[in-house]
């Protein structure tokens, strides 16, 4: 039989078996194996062609591609047709290689405050919460506060009521624990804080703190600098410097703000610096013998530190960070990139 033929009887069989082809996409895919797969009907008969008189080839190959053509246009026709009528059930393509699932990461300053926690807790911290709806008592005034300290205003602090409210800072944990433990008490606070403050870029309203507290007899002022020296050089490296500047909080006295040389540039000035070569990192001090003296601890027998740091402002440090506001926007192409 010509090749010709042969052609013609691959056509009408092509037709048929579409016949009675049950419409789905498998039955589709059998069909196409079949006819146009490297082992079909019509590879084998294009591996004739070669053997053809030279004035049948051309002939030939121009109806053998014909027919291909043909074919893959009905078969691609009759796959739309299925999915158009599956419309919007879900067509699974079994084919596809699997999506990963996607597994949560841990937040920046997640991150950051573990990291912190980790550090002070092998030189012998432990951790402690506290509430973060909490009494104007615990938030200021046993905090040394005076009645008429601007950051009692309504304009700086969320208010439940005249005596309850969103605590503006890690500090009243102290009160907590020295008034629930014996010295030695030597302890880290980490916690959100809520500040009724204009958002910006350097501000929210809602951040976190971490706060540390040592109260034991004769603690000195140069074990406090001794510990933040040792934190500072595990969580930002070897070969940052600290510096101590005069500052006043009214629970703490004498009180300093703590600044380490600039990682960035090596304290010579840049960017993130703005040119000064300094950080600011926490405040810190003595605990007043005000604070001691309200929680029932002697200041004429014990003695304390504390300190108190912002992971926010830390980790934007560290990952090079400049707005604030990217931590509570939970974008999560922002979260993945720290872990
Ligand atoms: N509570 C202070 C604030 O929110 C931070 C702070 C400063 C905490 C000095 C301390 C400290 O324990 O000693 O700004």
């Amino acid at each position: 039989m010509s090749l010709t033929s042969r052609i013609s009887e691959v056509r009408t069989s092509f037709y048929r078996d579409l016949e009675g082809l049950r419409k789905d996409l498998n039955s589709i895919e059998k069909i196409r194996v079949k006819y146009l797969g490297k082992k079909g009907c019509l590879q084998t008969l294009f591996r004739e062609i070669p053997q053809l008189k030279l004035e049948e080839r051309r002939e030939a190959g121009k109806l053998l591609n014909e027919l291909k053509t043909e074919i893959t246009g009905k078969l691609s026709s009759l796959r739309e047709e299925i999915l158009r009528k599956a419309g919007k059930e879900r067509v699974f393509d079994y084919t596809l290689p699997p999506l990963k699932p996607d597994i949560g990461r841990l937040h920046p300053v997640s991150l950051t405050m573990r990291e912190i926690i980790k550090i002070f807790r092998e030189i012998g911290f432990s951790v402690e919460f506290g509430p973060e709806v909490e009494s104007d008592y615990n938030n200021f005034q046993a905090l040394n506060f005076p009645d008429d300290h601007p950051a009692r205003d309504m304009q700086d602090t969320f208010y439940i009521s005249d005596t309850v409210l969103l605590r503006t800072h890690t500090s009243p944990i102290q009160i907590r624990v020295m008034k629930s433990k014996e010295p030695p008490i030597r302890i880290l606070a980490p916690g959100r804080v809520f500040r009724n403050e204009a958002i910006n870029a350097r501000s929210y309203c809602v951040f976190h703190q971490i706060e540390g507290l040592y109260v034991d007899k004769g603690v000195t002022f140069s074990e406090l600098k001794g510990v933040l020296e040792y934190f500072a050089y595990r969580f930002f490296g070897g070969d940052v410097k600290l510096r101590f500047r005069p500052s006043f909080f009214p629970f703490t006295e004498p009180s300093a703000e703590v600044d380490i040389s600039c990682f960035i540039c090596g304290g010579k000035g840049c960017r993130v610096c703005k040119g000064t070569g300094w950080l600011e990192i926490l405040g810190c001090g003595m605990v007043d013998p005000n604070v001691l003296s309200e929680v029932g601890i002697d200041p004429e027998e014990y003695s304390g530190y504390a300190f108190g740091m912002g992971p926010e402002r830390i980790a934007m440090l560290k990952y090079g960070i400049d707005d604030i506001r990217l931590f509570y926007e939970c974008d999560v192409r922002f979260c993945r990139q720290f872990y």
